[in-house]
Parts: C-alpha cells; sequence; structure tokens
C-alpha cells in the first residue's frame, strides 16, 4: 500500500470511528483491507476507497471499520473488576430501589457483557432485582456473533464447569460441540451498535456502571476526552467505570475519582 493511500484510509477510519492508527500500522491495515477487497473482487486499494467513499448508505464504511477493529476478548477477562462488582452490587440494589444498569461499552463478541451478566445473576441471587446491561460495539460483526452467544470450546476458557452447567447449553456444531449462553441471560442483555467516537449517546436511565475496556487504547486523547465526559454524565452519582488494565484516566480532565488503578467512581 503506498504511503499517501495509507494517509486516506487512516484519515477515514480516524473520522468514522475516532481510532488512531499509528503511521506504523501499514502493513497491518493492508492485510485487514485486502481481505475485505478479496470478497467484492476489487484488486486495488484506491479502487476499494472510492468503493467505500461512492457509497452513500454508509454500509461499506461500516465493513471497512468491521475488518480493521481488532476483538480480542475472553470472559471473566480482567477478573478483579468482577470480583469488586460483585461485593458492591448487593448494596447498590438495596440503595436503588431493586433498578440496575450496566453497560459494557465495546462488548466485542460478547463474552465481557455475557460474564457481567453471569457475575451479576451471581451477586444478586434471590433478591427483587431489575437489572439489564446494554452492549454496544462499532463493528456489526461482532454484534451478531454477541446476540446469537454461541461460542467454540476454545473460547470457554475462564468458565469453569459450574458455570457452563449452569449458564451454557451445549449446541451441536457440524464438527465439534458449542456452546450457547441459556436464554435467561441473554434476555438480559441489549445488544446495540454505538460508536465511541460520536457521542453524545442518548441513554434513558443512569447507569451503575460502565465497562469501557480495551477500546480507548485506540483512540486519541481528544477523542478519549469526549468519551470519559459522557460516560460521567450518564452514570449515577456513586456509579463506577472500569477501564482496561493497561489504561488509566491519567492526563484527561474528568471529576471521575480513582478507586483503584483502571476503576474510577463518580463523585461520592
Ligand atoms: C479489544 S476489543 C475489547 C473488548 C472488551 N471490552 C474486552 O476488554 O475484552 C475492542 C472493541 O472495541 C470496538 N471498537 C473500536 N472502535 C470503536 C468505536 N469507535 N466505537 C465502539 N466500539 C469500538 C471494536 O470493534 C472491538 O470489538
Amino acid at each position: 500500500m503506498e504511503a499517501v493511500v495509507f494517509e486516506q484510509f487512516r484519515t477515514l477510519i480516524y473520522d468514522a470511528s475516532g481510532i488512531a492508527l499509528q503511521a506504523n500500522k501499514e502493513a497491518l491495515v493492508a492485510a485487514r483491507v485486502a481481505k475485505r477487497m478479496r470478497r467484492l473482487g476489487i484488486d486495488r486499494y484506491e479502487t476499494y476507497l472510492d468503493h467505500v467513499t461512492a457509497d452513500r448508505s454508509g454500509e461499506e464504511l461500516v465493513h471497512l471499520l468491521d475488518a480493521i477493529s481488532t476483538n480480542v476478548t475472553s470472559f471473566f477477562r480482567e477478573s478483579t473488576h468482577f470480583d469488586l462488582l460483585a461485593k458492591l452490587v448487593p448494596q447498590w440494589a438495596a440503595e436503588r430501589g431493586g433498578k440496575l444498569r450496566f453497560w459494557s461499552a465495546a462488548c466485542s463478541s460478547g463474552e465481557e457483557p455475557y460474564t457481567l451478566a453471569m457475575v451479576l445473576d451471581r451477586a444478586l441471587e434471590g433478591r427483587a432485582v431489575d437489572w439489564k446491561i446494554l452492549a454496544t460495539d462499532i463493528s456489526t460483526r461482532v454484534l451478531e456473533k454477541a446476540a446469537a452467544g454461541v461460542y467454540e470450546p476454545a473460547r470457554m476458557g475462564g468458565i469453569t464447569p459450574d458455570l457452563r452447567a449452569r449458564y451454557f447449553s451445549s449446541c451441536g456444531g457440524r464438527d465439534e460441540r458449542l456452546y450457547q449462553v441459556v436464554p435467561e441471560l441473554r434476555q438480559r442483555v441489549l445488544f446495540r451498535r454505538i460508536n465511541l467516537a460520536t457521542p453524545p449517546f442518548p441513554f434513558k436511565n443512569q447507569l451503575d456502571a460502565v465497562f469501557c475496556r480495551n477500546v480507548m487504547i485506540y483512540f486519541d486523547a481528544a477523542t478519549r476526552g469526549r468519551l470519559v465526559d459522557e460516560i460521567a454524565r450518564h452514570l449515577r452519582p456513586g456509579g463506577y467505570l472500569f477501564v482496561g488494565h493497561a489504561e488509566s484516566l491519567t492526563g484527561l480532565p474528568t471529576a471521575l475519582r480513582t478507586v483503584q488503578p483502571s476503576v474510577y467512581c463518580h463523585g461520592r
């Protein structure tokens, strides 16, 4: 890919998603875009750029972002966040009239919101609590997978036999057994496409906790700042923000208070 073409992709992707690709990502972008081009039978990067920009529906741009985004995730990833949340939610439920709302803000293929759902189900067992999770991502490809809630055995790391028996049913794959999240848990999670780089977000309810993990690393400081402001606006007083273990809000002007590394609280 020529440098000038890479620059055009970089600008297009940044404007559409806030993903700030470093100059050394040229080979990665070239390989991922080439994969999409093969599906369309296009063999020149310039032709594909024209194709994306000419598509007024914006659908090809969604495919481009699908191809570019890194979707690595797993069940119980950075599990200390879930341990902490499990301790907090019984008291929140008592204080907040039995209604709790959560947001998994870059949910990828669903492992994060379903982990959250398993943790909440267990922590709130036996209490009359109306809890729900909004799970969003920019990639329609991962959102489809997440909504289906079907996982290969290789993706089930972090799920103990106990959790598997309780929250998954096995369903037949052609060559191997697959596991699907049970309907009672899937019903708690609403999947939607939201671009984190384009606040404001039209949420009705105040949020008790937001998981926005391992996505801000792809944004520049301006995009991160706008996003954190918007999250703070939607958190209820005493609500929590969890970011990835390798991320932090250091350097961003935010009113959120640090509870411990990668965990922040609104007020109080
Ligand atoms: C590395 S995954 C993190 C998944 C999960 N939060 C975790 O920590 O395991 C990053 C996700 O962010 C999504 N993403 C990237 N840019 C985004 C944007 N502008 N708006 C919403 N999601 C975005 C990607 O599609 C990808 O699924």
